[in-house]
């Protein structure tokens, strides 16, 4: 029998995650491999840990990667952070806000959900008054909700969390490296990235950073697996972590100039989020973020000018993510393998109640580029009009070169 080699059809990913790698970071993972407790390596490791802090903006030191997808990355710090029995509030206004519950409930927390009708956001004072009501521990939610495109706004949000003595633990998987996300600035306690969004490398590391609070707890809880502790290391108060791979005590251990062993460290994931934080800071992040703003202008005036409806709360909707109303005339599976198989242009459905209602379009990363925007506008038209759906023919494309032409 013969196996294929790996050799991939084009894509235009514009989908909200994977999207495209920055070619650097693919390059950056060919390169050879160098064991973990090399000094070369760990140096490029402090290294990484630098620019996620510029990244996130914040000068937590425990900022890192988890070798694990973002799904992981929260489950890392929900587990570290939050010990059974505490107080957890949801603000949940989309699929990822009841993945944070999940998890929580799995990790024994007392959890109470807030919740929204999906393409709307939270308005701070929803979250004070249920802080009001009872004394949480920490209030968990997600920034850029995927499932919806919607982005809660989060500065109020930090400061009521703050007052009310309750950590905010915010996963911004979709959001940073595309959208502005002020960790220091916004009282966030802890957060959580990906990088198969706005990072633009693969799917497969966490980006997360935690503040001393976070910290103290994550002390508190420790213990050094026996083959490997020594006298100094003294057992924490609090209950243990209960998951060893993702265990915050061990891995910052393994991230600190301690090195002790955990994990092997996945290597060439490493080189692809150090080459990754590198472009963007590269690239300068108040430059990507205006990227990422003008290309949304363009694909929204562009999807507008055609005809088509935006879903949601507009003011509140992600820049890197746009879900459109599925028109009359078109279902989602003949809309998305048109674009996919005529064009190789991947967009997404979507879950829950929004099922077969929309279609969103990415707008991340590397993906995010004025070419990328302009083909998918021409080629959305192209396959609507194959369905004899009514829309304004060239005018969606004219509308996104206008935007461009005005910047
Ligand atoms: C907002 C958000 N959180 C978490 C996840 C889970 O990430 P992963 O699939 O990398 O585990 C996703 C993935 O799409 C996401 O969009």
């Amino acid at each position: 029998m013969n196996f294929r080699e790996i050799n991939p059809s084009p894509r235009t990913l514009m989908c909200p995650g994977p999207v495209e790698a920055d070619p650097r970071v693919l390059r950056a993972m060919s390169a050879h491999i160098l064991g973990q407790f090399d000094p070369e390596f760990t140096s490029l490791m402090a290294e990484t840990q630098e620019m996620a802090r510029q990244v996130f903006k914040t000068q937590n030191m425990q900022t890192y990667t988890v070798d694990t997808t973002s799904r992981g990355g929260l489950e890392t710090v929900l587990t570290g952070a939050i010990c059974p029995g505490d107080k957890v509030l949801i603000p949940a206004f989309g699929r990822f806000g009841y993945l944070l519950a999940e998890i929580l409930e799995r990790c024994g927390a007392e959890i109470t959900l807030l919740e929204k009708e999906w393409g709307q956001v939270f308005a701070p004072e929803e979250v004070e008054e249920a802080l009001k009501k009872d004394t949480y521990k920490a209030v968990a939610c997600i920034h850029g909700e995927t499932s919806t495109s919607m982005m809660q706004p989060l500065d109020e949000i930090g400061k009521i969390c703050k007052n009310y003595g309750a950590m905010l633990i915010v996963d911004t998987v979709a959001t940073l490296g595309g959208a502005d996300v002020k960790v220091d600035e916004w009282n966030i306690d802890a957060c959580i990235a990906g990088t198969q969004k706005c990072i633009s490398a693969p799917s497969g590391s966490a980006l997360i950073t935690y503040n001393k609070t976070v910290e103290d707890i994550i002390l508190a809880r420790k213990k050094v697996e026996k083959g490997i502790r020594t006298d100094s290391d003294i057992d924490g108060t609090l209950p243990q972590i209960p998951s060893n791979y993702l265990d915050l005590a061990q891995l910052q251990d393994y991230w600190s100039p301690r090195h002790l062993n955990h994990h092997t460290e996945a290597t060439s994931m490493q080189y692809a989020v150090h080459e990754a934080l590198r472009c963007i800071l590269l690239e300068g992040m108040d430059k990507r973020l205006e990227r990422h703003m003008l290309n949304d202008k363009a694909l929204t005036a562009g999807l507008t000018a055609m005809g088509i409806t935006i879903f949601g709360d507009i003011a509140n909707k992600m820049p890197v993510v746009t879900a459109i109303n599925i028109p009359e005339g078109i279902d989602g599976p003949t809309l998305r393998s048109g674009m996919l198989n005529d064009f190789g242009i991947e967009v997404a459905t979507s879950f829950g109640p929004l099922d077969g209602k929309i279609i969103r379009i990415g707008n991340m990363g590397y993906s995010s580029q004025k070419r990328n925007i302009l083909f998918t506008l021409g080629a959305l038209e192209a396959v609507l009009l194959q369905s004899n759906v009514k829309i304004n023919v060239g005018d969606g494309v004219a509308a996104a070169l206008e935007v461009y032409k005005n910047a």
